[in-house]
C-alpha cells in the first residue's frame, strides 16, 4: 500500500522551546518511527518573511537553527525529507495560480490571519501587506506543491488547512480532479503554560525553555518560575494546583516524585527552593540528549548544510512531478 503523504513546518523566526516539543515535534517523530508515511517538512522562509521581510538575516540564521532543533529531536533526513521553502519555486508559482482562486474578503475572514494582523500592528501599520495576507493562499500552494494528504499541525493551522481545502475544491471544479484535498491531522500534544503561568510559552513572552538552553539557563529559568503566590513561608500549606514549578513536574519528574512534592507542599513540608532544584535536574536530564545532539550538529555545520542540500534536492523532483499535472490541468502545457 502506498504510503500517505504528510506536508507540515514551521517558520524559522527562532529556536525551539519545549511547548513546540510537546506541542508538535513529538508527535512528528512518533510519525516518522511508525514507517507509515511519507513525510516531508517545510522549513518555512518565505512565510517566515511575510513578517519579518525587513529582517532577513534573522531568517536566514534560523534556517539552520532550526533544523538543528528537529534533527536534537530525532527526526532522521534517512526517513523523512526536511526542505527550504524558498528553494522551491513550484510552490511560489502554484502561489500565484492559487491566487486567482481565493477572495480577499476571504483571506480577511481567516481567523488565524486576523488575530495574527491585529498582533502586527506594529509592523503593518493601518494596512497589512498582500504578502501577508495572502499566505494562506502559499500554504495552500506549500501542501499541494507536495500533494499533502495530511497535515499535521496545532489548532491555529486549522482555519489554515480549511482555507487550503476550499482553493484545492475550486481547483479540481475548474481545472478536473487532480489534487488531493488535505486533512489536518491536530497534535493531540499538549499545550505547555509558560515559566509565568501564562497559557503560552513564547519567546515573546519571555518565558520559555529552549532545547538549546545550557544547563545553566534551565536552572536559572526553573528558579524564576511562579508558585503558589500565597505560600511565603516553607511551612505555609501551598497548592500544587497554581504552582508552575508542579506543574513542570507533572511532565518532566516521575509519578512517584510528583506524588511526593505534591503531598510534601500541601503540608508545608517542602521548600520552594529545593522543590525547583530537582525540577531543574529533572528538566536537565530529560534534554540531556537532544542538547547533545543539537551540540553535535552545532560543531559540524558541514553536516547541517548537507542534509538541507540533500532535502531540498530531493523536494525538488516531487515539486517538479506535482507541477507538470497541475499545468496540464491548466493548459499551461505549451511545448513538450
Ligand atoms: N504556518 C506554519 C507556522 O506558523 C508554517 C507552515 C508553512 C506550514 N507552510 C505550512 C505548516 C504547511 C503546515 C503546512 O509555523
Amino acid at each position: 500500500m502506498e504510503k500517505k503523504r504528510i506536508l507540515t513546518g514551521d517558520r524559522p523566526t527562532g529556536k525551539l522551546h519545549i511547548g513546540h516539543y510537546f506541542g508538535s515535534i513529538r508527535k512528528r517523530v512518533e510519525m516518522q518511527n511508525s514507517g507509515d508515511y511519507d513525510m516531508y517538512i517545510l522549513i518555512a522562509d518565505v512565510q517566515a518573511l511575510t513578517d519579518n521581510f525587513n529582517n532577513p538575516e534573522k531568517v536566514r540564521k534560523n534556517v539552520r537553527e532550526l533544523l538543528m532543533d528537529y534533527l536534537a529531536c530525532g527526526l532522521d533526513p534517512k526517513k523523512v525529507t526536511i526542505y527550504i521553502q524558498s528553494m522551491i519555486p513550484e510552490t511560489a508559482e502554484l502561489t500565484v495560480y492559487f491566487s486567482n482562486l481565493v477572495t480577499i474578503s476571504r483571506l480577511q475572514r481567516n481567523p488565524t490571519v486576523k488575530t495574527e494582523i491585529a498582533q502586527k500592528k506594529e509592523l503593518f501599520g493601518e494596512s497589512v501587506t498582500y504578502g501577508f495576507l495572502g499566505y494562506p493562499v502559499s500554504q495552500a500552494a506549500d501542501i499541494v506543491t507536495f500533494e499533502g494528504e495530511l497535515v499535521p499541525a496545532g489548532e491555529d493551522q486549522e482555519p489554515l488547512v480549511e482555507q487550503a481545502r476550499e482553493i484545492v475544491r475550486k481547483f479540481n471544479n475548474i481545472y478536473g480532479d487532480v489534487l488531493k484535498e488535505p486533512k489536518i491531522v491536530l497534535s493531540e500534544g499538549k499545550r505547555i503554560k509558560g515559566l509565568d503561568g501564562n497559557e503560552k510559552m513564547g519567546k515573546s513572552l519571555g518565558n520559555a525553555i529552549y532545547l538549546s538552553d545550557s544547563e545553566e539557563e534551565i536552572t536559572k529559568k526553573v528558579m524564576s518560575a511562579i508558585t503558589d503566590p500565597n505560600r511565603i513561608k516553607k511551612d505555609d500549606l501551598g497548592n500544587p494546583d497554581i504552582c508552575m514549578v508542579a506543574y513542570y513536574h507533572k511532565l518532566f519528574s516521575t509519578k512517584e516524585e510528583v506524588d511526593t512534592v505534591c503531598k510534601e507542599c500541601k503540608e508545608g513540608k517542602r521548600g520552594c527552593v529545593n522543590c525547583k532544584k530537582q525540577l531543574a535536574k529533572n528538566i536537565i536530564e530529560y534534554l540531556r540528549p537532544i542538547r547533545e545532539k543539537r551540540a553535535y550538529y552545532e560543531e559540524h555545520p558541514e553536516l547541517v548544510d548537507k542534509i538541507l542540500k540533500e532535502g531540498t534536492a530531493k523536494a525538488k523532483k516531487t515539486a517538479e512531478k506535482t507541477m507538470e499535472k497541475v499545468k496540464k490541468a491548466m493548459k499551461l502545457d505549451y511545448f513538450e
